[in-house]
């Protein structure tokens, strides 16, 4: 079958799928404190989550990152992943991953080995218990810290993602560094996006990276890399740990000529861009027949559409988010 090219020449190869939008945390760059969620009744079904994912496999998918919300708070979750795994097996996917803020790992981490998982990402944005509580508003940082032991046990490789936060954790980063390396952990750094309104006032939590990498620069020795994981993150390798760290820059610097990946909501809603509005509906074609058929015309039609990419800034001036809906809806 052929594979997913959209209108910029761009092939489709990455796909994220948002499982839930619920979470057990609210972090205040992520969320409002009150939350409304989606009816549990609008969701799709693991097996229908199941069908749409396995269409872009054989559309030429060979990377499947399932997020939330915080996905290992869906019930049965573990039997989408042990399913999902056997398009590892056939070879069609080289890599079933998970973004997760860490929380049940202890609970889960071994089943995620076992269903054919060897990288996952969880989001940590600081060290510090008190600073953890205050970020997460409902976070327990003990948890993730049991959660990552249980992870590193199973045999599952680590990157940290931390939205970087002004004077939160910009004035932590040289730890957080250090103990990556120590713990033997990737990390990467993220400028916070306008997606949603949150409580807080963005500017004031807006951090360049330029300028953090610009202070860390000052204790580390790092080294532009040409490693690539199909993600946005632009890499440089830590002389003194010997551990990558990454950047995510969608303010700073756009990288969405290179983008390879579409986004499915767990209504079924497949956005072609994060910092957009558009978005496909996948359910009633799934849910119309039985065959693939009028999934894979909407899948392409919606392909067809895919925008050039975001217009998100931070601004004085700008201030709306971009995107209405919550990084939670999409997963990021
Ligand atoms: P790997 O490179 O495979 O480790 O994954 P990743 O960095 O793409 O995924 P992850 O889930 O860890 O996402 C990290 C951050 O990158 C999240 O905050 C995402 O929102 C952001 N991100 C991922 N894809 C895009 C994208 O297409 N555009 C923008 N602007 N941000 C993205
Ligand atoms: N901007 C940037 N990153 C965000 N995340 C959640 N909300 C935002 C935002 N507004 C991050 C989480 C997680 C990833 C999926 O997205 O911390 O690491
Ligand atoms: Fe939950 Fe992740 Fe959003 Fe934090 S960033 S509230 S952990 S979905």
């Amino acid at each position: 079958m052929s594979s997913l090219i959209d209108p910029f020449g761009r092939q489709v190869s990455y796909l994220r799928v948002s499982v839930t939008d619920r979470c057990n945390y609210r972090c205040v760059y992520c969320m409002a404190e009150h939350m409304t969620f989606l009816p549990k009744a609008e969701l799709l079904t693991l097996e229908e989550l199941d069908r749409v994912c396995s269409a872009f496999v054989r559309r030429g998918v060979d990377k499947i990152r399932i997020t939330g919300g915080e996905p290992l708070v869906r019930k049965n979750i573990m039997s989408l992943f042990r399913n999902l795994g056997r398009h590892l097996d056939s070879g069609a996917l080289k890599e079933l991953t998970l973004t997760t803020n860490g929380s049940r790992l202890k609970e889960f981490a071994r089943e995620l080995y076992d269903c054919g998982m060897r990288r996952i990402n969880v989001s940590l944005d600081t060290l510090n218990p008190e600073k953890f509580q205050r970020v997460t508003r409902w976070g327990k940082l003990s948890d993730v810290m049991a959660g990552l032991d249980a992870a590193k046990a199973a045999g599952l490789e680590i990157k940290i993602n931390a939205v970087a936060l002004k004077g939160f954790n910009d004035i932590e980063a040289d730890e957080m560094i250090r103990w990556c390396g120590e713990q033997d952990f990737d990390l990467t750094f993220i400028e916070t996006m306008p997606m949603g309104e949150i409580d807080e006032d963005r500017l004031d939590q807006y951090m360049p990276l330029s300028g953090l990498r610009e202070q860390i620069e000052k204790s580390w020795t790092l080294t532009d890399s040409d490693y690539r994981t199909g993600g946005p993150a632009r890499y440089t390798t830590v002389a003194e740990t010997g551990k990558r760290l990454g950047f995510i820059t969608p303010l700073t610097h756009n990288f969405c000529e290179g983008c390879n990946r579409v986004r499915l909501t767990c209504t079924g809603e497949l956005y072609m861009c994060l910092g957009q509005d558009d978005w496909a509906d996948l359910r009633s074609p799934l849910r119309a027949s039985e065959g693939d058929e009028a999934l894979m015309n909407a899948i392409d039609e919606a392909i067809g559409r895919k925008p050039k990419g975001h217009d998100f800034v931070i601004d004085r001036t700008t201030q709306a988010p971009a995107v209405a809906r919550h990084m939670n809806v999409t997963g990021g």
